[in-house]
């Protein structure tokens, strides 16, 4: 399997260098060097079952995996999608704390397929191109603390009660629509993997030095009262160098906050 994943992998035209590794004894190969580490290995959900239930067996994935970047290679940024992503994310910052590499703007919890998701469902019901629309989307990664700020969207727009609810429930459940359509074959893969090419290219035009460059992100936060949330961040050298506030919000998300901190 793994050689055929390499293989599969390496036939694209990216000119990136494909090598692959396989289990404990060479992941300290995999890592070492490494500026940017993307860590998608877990179980995913079945139907019926939420983030939360996939806890157990993706923890101690994560913080394996963890252990390994902190010892190889300890200044990389790592992205984040295992799930529950507000539960591994806090995880791999205790990793790093007790290996004494943690550095909150270097760990940053992958939440772009809800962006991703976002805009479709926006540009599908104002009728545009969805490269045209840019949807924040704050919060958790998990039901109703995922919170698309409909409000800003770009271009300027404005939503029906309806529309608002419509978009922000299809939006929150979003990867249960595609768990249910799966039936038991597992959740977003494809668009996910889309997703991930998104947020690491942009973290590679923050490493190299771009100006400008943000995008929304789980990260260690003191813009709400938790430790951690999702909002837009700056993404540059260090990581994620600025974490932006909430900005201008209408009742509808007020109140979506609220719940979203519960
Ligand atoms: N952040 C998001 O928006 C988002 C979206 C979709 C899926 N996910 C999550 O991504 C994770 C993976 O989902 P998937 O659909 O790709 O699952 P999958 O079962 O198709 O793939 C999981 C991969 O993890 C690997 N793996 C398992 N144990 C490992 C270990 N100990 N070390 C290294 N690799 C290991 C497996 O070999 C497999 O290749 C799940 O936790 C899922 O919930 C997150
Ligand atoms: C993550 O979000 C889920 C769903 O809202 C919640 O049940 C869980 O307690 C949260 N975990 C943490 C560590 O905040």
């Amino acid at each position: 399997m793994l050689q055929g994943v390499t293989a599969d992998i390496s036939h694209m035209d990216t000119g990136a260098v494909v090598r692959g590794f396989l289990g404990q004894p060479q992941l300290e190969s995999a890592l070492t060097g490494m500026d940017l580490v993307v860590i998608p290995a877990g179980v995913p959900r079945k139907p019926g079952m939420t983030r939360d239930d996939l806890f157990k067996i993706n923890a101690g994935i994560v913080r394996t995996l963890c252990e390994g970047v902190a010892k190889c290679c300890p200044n990389a940024i790592v992205n984040l999608i295992s799930n529950p992503v507000n539960s591994t994310v806090p995880i791999a910052a205790e990793v790093f704390k007790k290996a004494g590499t943690y550095d909150p703007k270097r760990l940053l919890g992958v939440t772009m397929l809800d962006v991703v998701r976002a805009n479709t469902f926006v540009a599908e019901v104002l009728g545009l191109d969805p490269r045209e629309v840019d949807v924040p989307v704050v919060g958790g990664h998990a039901g109703v603390t995922i919170l698309p700020l409909l409000s800003q969207a770009k271009p300027p727009s404005s939503f029906t009660p309806e529309e608002t609810e419509y978009l922000t429930k299809r939006i929150q459940d979003g990867g249960t629509e595609v768990v249910q359509a799966k039936a038991g074959a597992g959740s977003a893969t494809l668009s996910m993997a889309y997703a991930a090419v998104k947020f690491a290219d942009a973290c590679l035009r923050g490493l190299r030095g771009d100006a400008g460059v943000v995008e929304c992100a789980f990260v260690a936060s003191e813009v709400t009262e938790l430790p951690f949330f999702a909002t837009k961040v700056r993404l540059g050298r260090r990581g994620a160098e600025e974490v932006y506030q909430l900005g201008p919000l209408n009742e509808y998300e007020r109140v979506g906050t609220a719940k979203g901190e519960k």
